[in-house]
């Protein structure tokens, strides 16, 4: 499905909810933004971790969410898409509609403040004093959730977006050393064409927003860190000729990509590897959570590392659940928040999720082989912000790209075309 179609299905989706509860709640606002609708002994979570491996995540936060909150309901609000690419406009159109979930998940960074800047979500600072959080998060993943002093959101999580997922056997079928590492771009494409000799898929994909967060790491590898950067504060040029370079690893690597791409969503292509039909494949680390519920072992089944070009960058994005405006149940929403932020729920979810725990005090012994090298990783790396995962952008300006990204790999525009519609894009 395309991204306007997507939304176009989410936004009437959502109207026909909206309506619903309007006509049937009759639930009445009070003036702390909050709503009153009886008892508030439920939560409704809205998130997009509806399947596989991400609703194992999210069953493992329920588990703690029910031993330390018996009494309050948990209301299962999640919207299947990776990245949100459905829950995202769906939840706009809620939000508008003064129909809210309790609590909704959203990236810390860019997309959060977007939330903040349109007041759907409420400064929830004194949770931080009340559940003893102030000191437990990295200063840096704070200030992403923090506009003029206040906090809106407590994370669950920090992952790393610029991640190769590799089968080892299809490596060997091909010739090429299983655990080789590439410094560059330019240097990984003969193992891909070593691969499309083989008849099997050098790189597995699937829709638009996994195309970006291809994009993305072209970008950063091609850029180095500052220049990627550079390109969410104005100080890269997106016109300049080293873009065009990059946009060109980019349409090269697309090359190499599974024909059936766009109408896959992450699980799929990340399949294709756990099955050996893919050699490789770039993804967010909730793929090795894929790998793990597949049965997968790391070093034989499946191997991983940094997209060529970005070793020493950490590719950042973190979730973080917020009390929006109006809520019908803020009690059961700031008990999902105790939950979230706990050492206990941090765990158990990180655990089943792929990611790294936001909380400093986390032992990492608790975490498996992989999560122990990007708990390492963030400690020591560069920190960028993920553009298709909310950290760089506005939703708008993501949006903007979604649409010229799939425009240019639908064939749809040539490749200069696509840098202008970028160059375009962030303006927005
Ligand atoms: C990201 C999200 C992750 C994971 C991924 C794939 O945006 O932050 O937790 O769910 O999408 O759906």
């Amino acid at each position: 499905m395309t991204r306007k179609l997507m939304r176009f299905t989410a936004v009437a989706a959502a109207l026909a909810v909206a309506s619903l509860s309007l006509s049937s709640c009759g639930s009445d606002n009070k003036d702390d933004g909050t709503t009153a609708s009886g008892s508030d002994n439920e939560v409704e979570v809205f998130t997009w971790w509806a399947s596989g491996s991400e609703k194992l995540g999210l069953d493992a936060l329920v588990g703690v969410f029910n031993t330390q909150h018996p009494d309050i309901k948990f209301v299962n609000g999640a919207v299947a898409g990776g990245a949100g690419s459905a829950a995202k406009d769906l939840l706009q159109s809620r939000l508008q509609a003064k129909n809210p979930p309790d609590t909704f998940q959203a990236h810390a960074g860019a997309e959060l403040t977007d939330y903040i800047a349109a007041g759907q979500i409420q400064d929830i600072s004194d949770l931080y004093t009340e559940f003893k959080l102030t000191d437990v998060f990295p200063a840096d993943l704070l200030s992403r959730l923090t506009v003029d002093g206040k906090i809106y959101s407590i994370p669950s999580n920090i992952h790393r977006a610029n991640m190769v997922w590799a089968n080892p056997a299809v490596l060997t079928e091909a010739g090429l050393d299983p655990t080789a590492t590439y410094a560059t771009i330019a240097d990984w494409f003969p193992a891909l064409d070593a691969v499309k000799a083989t008849g099997k898929t050098p790189l597995s994909v699937a829709t638009t927003w996994t195309q970006v967060n291809l994009l993305e790491t072209v970008l950063l590898a091609d850029l180095g860190a500052d220049g990627y950067s550079g390109l969410w504060d104005g100080k890269t040029d997106w016109t300049s000729p080293e873009v065009t370079a990059a946009l060109t690893d980019f349409q090269k690597l697309m090359s190499y990509t599974n024909t059936d791409r766009d109408g896959l969503d992450w699980p799929d292509a990340t399949q294709q590897v756990i099955d050996g039909q893919a050699a490789f494949n770039v993804m967010g680390d909730w793929a090795v959570a894929a790998f793990e519920e597949a049965g997968k072992k790391p070093g034989t089944d499946f191997t991983y590392f940094p997209v060529p070009g970005t070793d020493g960058v950490f590719d950042f994005l973190a979730d973080s659940f917020t009390l929006p405006v109006g809520a019908p149940h803020p009690n059961g929403a700031k008990a999902w928040l105790e939950t979230v932020g706990s050492l206990e729920g941090q765990t158990a979810f990180n655990k089943a999720k792929g990611s790294i725990p936001a909380r400093t005090d986390a032992n990492p012994k608790d975490f498996s082989e992989y999560q122990q090298t990007a708990i390492t990783s963030f400690g020591k790396d560069t920190i960028v912000s993920s553009l298709a995962h909310g950290a760089a952008a506005p939703i708008a300006t993501l949006n903007a790209i979604s649409d010229a990204t799939s425009k240019f790999t639908t064939g749809a525009s040539d490749l200069a075309t696509y840098q202008s519609d970028l160059a375009a894009a962030v303006t927005k």
